[in-house]
């Protein structure tokens, strides 16, 4: 009789999130993330201190997972590391640890692509809790992260095609820039979100972007918010404090304009009318009410990870590495770690 239960424990590394997640079955017992504060003073994610962080990190927060997990390190099947796209000294601490710790235990180590893992997060299942509506192959993803911003054909769990993506800046990067330009904080989305809650979203127009096809840009969007910032502060420096709301509500309605138009013409090209979305940027409360909508207007059926498996997370991971397992799809000691790795 084969083993009752196949336990792999997922790591993720590849930004400034140090996180790890036990499934067992499918199904989510743990799921640990240690973010790092150090790079709020810097307004940005500073690489050679993420690597330090990580290295700091990564051996308490799986010690956490497997305590919380209840799964002994004897009792792992596989390890599921993030290979890239990343950092790549990031990648290179749980891509490390991961292969160690997997030769240790003599068990196969398995690679993912952090980008297919935001999308197989529409996979995760808890333990008890009763499981969610999953999306249907093919769907359409809109992966809109921190890096990354693109429309994905998801055929089956590991057959995916890029049909559009940005051309610059990426989804997430446009919310970090107009709120660092606000003088707000790093990472920005989820300020503009809270404080757009207050605003109106027609208050202050920006332009849009005229690409063709599926593709996106928005480094055009960050200049032209730049310069109506300076334009008003020139003449009000209260500008952003008696206007924040307004702003913050105006520059994301302006985001999520972009991104639903694309998306909309793919579900029009495609036909596809089972979409989801993925990523940090799909924890944006007004992005999640603009699918809802569009859900009831284009008939189309929506999915949208819990918050906890938007931003990044090593639930994915694991739930990636988890349907590799099962086609015994395991990856060589010799594999190293990859900024650039293409889905
Ligand atoms: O997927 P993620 O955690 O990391 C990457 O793989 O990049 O995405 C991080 C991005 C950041 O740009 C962050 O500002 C954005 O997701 N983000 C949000 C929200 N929560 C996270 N953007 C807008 N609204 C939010 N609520
Ligand atoms: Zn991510």
């Amino acid at each position: 009789m084969g083993k009752p239960f196949i336990n792999i424990l997922g790591i993720e590394s590849s930004c400034d999130e140090t996180a790890a997640s036990i499934v067992q079955n499918g199904k989510i017992l743990a799921n640990i993330i240690a973010g790092q504060d150090i790079h709020k003073a810097y307004g940005g994610v500073v690489p050679e201190l993420a690597s330090r962080a990580h290295q700091k990190n990564i051996v308490p927060v799986v010690a956490e997972a497997m305590k919380i997990a209840g799964v002994r390190k004897e009792d792992m099947d596989a390890i599921a590391f993030t290979r890239g796209p990343g950092l790549l000294g990031s990648l290179l601490v749980g891509t490390s640890f991961a292969k160690a710790f997997a030769l240790g235990l003599s068990i196969p180590v398995i690679e993912v692509n952090h980008l297919q893992a935001h999308i197989l997060a529409h996979f995760a299942e808890e333990k008890n809790t009763a499981p969610s509506k999953k999306p249907a192959f093919p769907f359409l993803c809109l992966t809109v992260s921190g890096g990354h911003t693109q429309i994905v054909l998801v055929k089956d769990f590991f057959d995916m095609e890029v049909i559009g993506e940005t051309l610059d800046d990426a989804a997430g990067e446009a919310f970090d820039k107009a709120a660092k330009i606000m003088g707000l904080s790093y990472p920005g989305g989820p300020l503009i979100d809270k404080y757009a809650l207050e605003g109106n979203g027609e208050k202050f127009r920006f332009p849009h972007p005229n690409i063709p096809g599926l593709n996106f840009s928005f480094s055009g969007l960050k200049t032209s918010f730049l310069y109506f910032i300076n334009e008003r502060l020139k003449k009000d420096p209260l500008f952003i404090e008696q206007n924040k709301a307004d702003i913050c509500a105006s520059i994301q309605s302006t985001i999520i304009d972009i991104l639903m138009s694309k998306l909309k013409k793919a579900s029009t090209l495609t036909g596809i009318k089972e979409i989801a979305v993925a990523g940090g940027v799909s924890a944006n409360s007004a992005l999640r009410k603009t699918l809802e909508a569009e859900k009831e207007r284009a008939g189309w059926t929506t999915y949208v990870p819990k918050f906890e498996y938007c931003t990044d997370n090593a639930a994915m991971i694991a739930i990636a590495g988890y349907y590799k397992f099962l086609k015994k799809d395991f990856t060589s000691q010799r594999a190293t770690a990859a900024a650039r790795y293409p889905l």
